[in-house]
């Protein structure tokens, strides 16, 4: 089969296409001719090995995964003779962050539980960009304590993460401000904000306005900023961003949650149960992805380079 391999850590230009022998499958492993895959941050840093704590897992000098990639949508090939969940034909989706990487390839081999039936009025494009993003979105909105009726500020709104974020925060009937730049103002709109604020013009810490709950996806503000915007019961949940915005919440968060405010961070765990749910809100119309750019599996390295330069709209994905 065909896959985008490297060799070292490095810049994108490290990838190349190469033949390379379909995976085998375990017992309880699913085997996926795959159709798309989509990029994420998670790519660059897996491909440049920085932060230099990453390489822990995955190699210090060396890279331990050759092929990486971590979101897929394409059909089911073949199963293992443990798998209950899927069989030969089925259209699938799924992450393989905890299964060694490897979506940009013709074939992954997946364990059944880091898989689910592709939404069915998605295409395979579509799909593939749920997993990371869209668990990342669920969980983040989840862990902020998310229920009907909050005021939600979602900062960084126009990414991967943030185009489902909006959406899914519409979901549970809260009133949502998006924040982004003017070029993506629309498309907030359009995927359901109840309001915009133009971060090259105004400052949502300093408009007056307060939030019942804050997921702060994107950006490079201070976690002081954010407790400004916050209720006096409210909750800050930090899903990524700059390293001070990283930084700040790993350090002030639990000495600024001592009071009735709480500030957390999420570190997402893709999981069976969390992609039918968002497969759920895919078939009841209520999640529909947004696509920035596609690009071939042969030029993958466009692909990260493209996400890595941090002003993808939607998400980036990589038809197979
Ligand atoms: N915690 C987790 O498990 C997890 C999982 C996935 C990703 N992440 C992290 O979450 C972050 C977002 O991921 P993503 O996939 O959404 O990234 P992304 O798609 O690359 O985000 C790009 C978007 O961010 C916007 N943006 C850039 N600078 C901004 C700023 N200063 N203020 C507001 N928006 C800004 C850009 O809009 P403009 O260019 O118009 O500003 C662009 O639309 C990354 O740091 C990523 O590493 C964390």
């Amino acid at each position: 089969m065909k896959a985008v391999v490297r060799e070292k850590y490095g810049p994108p230009d490290v990838l190349h296409l190469e033949e390379v022998p379909v995976p085998a499958i375990g017992d309880g492993d699913v085997l996926v001719s795959v159709r798309a895959a989509s990029a994420n941050a998670g790519d660059w840093h897996l491909l440049r090995g920085t932060p230099l704590p990453f390489r822990l897992v995955a190699g210090l000098r060396t890279p331990r995964f050759r092929i990486i990639g971590t979101d897929i949508a394409g059909h089911v090939e073949a199963v293992g003779r443990n798998v209950t969940r899927f069989r030969p034909g089925d259209e699938v989706f799924g992450e393989l962050s905890r299964s060694g990487f490897g979506a940009y390839a013709e074939f992954v081999a997946a364990p059944e539980q880091s898989l689910a039936l592709k939404p069915r009025n998605l295409t395979f494009d579509e799909a593939a960009t749920l997993p990371t993003a869209g668990c990342t979105a669920l969980q983040g909105l989840r862990n902020g304590r998310i229920r009907r009726g909050l005021r939600v500020l979602i900062s960084g709104a126009s990414g991967g993460v943030g185009t489902f974020a909006v959406q899914i925060a519409k979901s549970f009937e809260t009133e949502v401000t998006a924040v982004c730049s003017t070029r993506s103002l629309d498309v907030m709109r359009s995927i359901g904000a109840d309001h915009v604020i133009d971060y090259t013009k105004d400052d949502f810490a300093t408009l007056g306005q307060r939030y019942d709950l804050i997921l702060a996806v994107n950006g490079d503000r201070s976690i002081w900023d954010y407790r400004r915007a916050l209720t006096a019961d409210g909750c800050y949940v930090m899903t990524g961003g700059s390293n001070r915005q990283l930084a700040e919440a790993l350090l002030f968060g639990p000495l600024l949650s001592m009071g009735r405010q709480r500030f957390g961070n999420v570190l997402a765990k893709p999981n069976h149960d969390d992609l039918l749910l968002l497969k759920e809100l895919c078939e009841t119309g209520q999640l529909k992805p947004v696509i920035d750019r596609r690009f071939p599996l042969s030029d993958v390295s466009s692909a990260v380079r493209y996400v890595e330069d941090g002003h993808a709209r939607g998400k980036v994905v990589v038809t197979v």
